[in-house]
């Protein structure tokens, strides 16, 4: 099984949704192979919007976030809860989180852990080797920061040279971020050890996105 996982971040209004998903959706998506799952990860507003459209079709939706709460008066957070049954994964320890939001490890655990406790599979990013990855994690994405939205996308070299010094997380998968496009996944996708991508810019366009899919799946 391979993955593409389509990272919109804090873009897209309601009316841009609605365009995507259905200029998504007008694509013949009943021919992705079983092999690849494609998961989207839309903004929280959007996350029922887009799984009501796309639960036809082998298509599974992402939170871009969980609470490190349960429940509460914790205002404006989106907890476990409130993610159970709505998505199926959520993405936890992205760099924009920890850069502007001041995750720490303690944070991090405990949203891992308030996942894991509603059933949801973790997509875990780290930035380097010395990231620490909380139990539990079965899913972790090397995402190096100077790599995130510059179009300077890794090399397999490199990436492979990351999943090496990962020796501690033997039954991980492992998946690769930051500026994967149509034009450079097949070389990660071809790739036995890279289980697959992460794409942010390239989700956002949905001709792209799903050229994107298209290209990953020649392998
Ligand atoms: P990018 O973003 O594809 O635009 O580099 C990836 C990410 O940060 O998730």
């Amino acid at each position: 099984m391979k993955y593409v996982i389509g990272n919109w971040k804090a873009y897209k209004s309601f009316s841009e949704v609605q365009e995507w998903l259905n200029t998504f959706t007008a694509h013949d998506l009943a021919s992705i192979p079983q092999s690849l799952k494609v998961i989207l990860c839309p903004p929280a507003p959007f996350l029922h919007m887009c799984a009501e459209k796309l639960h036809q079709y082998n298509i599974s939706i992402g939170s871009q976030d969980i609470s490190q709460f349960e429940i509460g008066p914790v205002t404006g957070e989106v907890t476990g809860t409130q993610l159970d049954g709505l998505a199926e994964y959520v993405i936890i320890g992205h760099s924009e989180r920890r850069q502007y939001f001041h995750e720490n490890d303690e944070v991090l655990s405990a949203k891992v852990r308030s996942a894991l406790h509603h059933g949801l599979k973790v997509i875990f990013c780290i930035d380097g080797a010395s990231d620490f990855i909380p139990e539990g994690v079965t899913m972790v994405v090397y995402e190096p920061i100077d790599a995130i939205g510059t179009g300077r996308n890794a090399t397999v070299d490199s990436v492979m040279q990351m999943k090496s010094q990962l020796t501690h997380l033997p039954h991980c998968l492992y998946i690769y971020g930051g500026s994967v496009d149509s034009s450079n996944v097949t070389m990660y996708m071809q790739h036995d050890s890279i289980d697959g991508v992460l794409p942010g810019t390239a989700a956002l366009n949905p001709q792209e996105f799903y050229e994107l899919i298209q290209e990953s799946l020649i392998s």
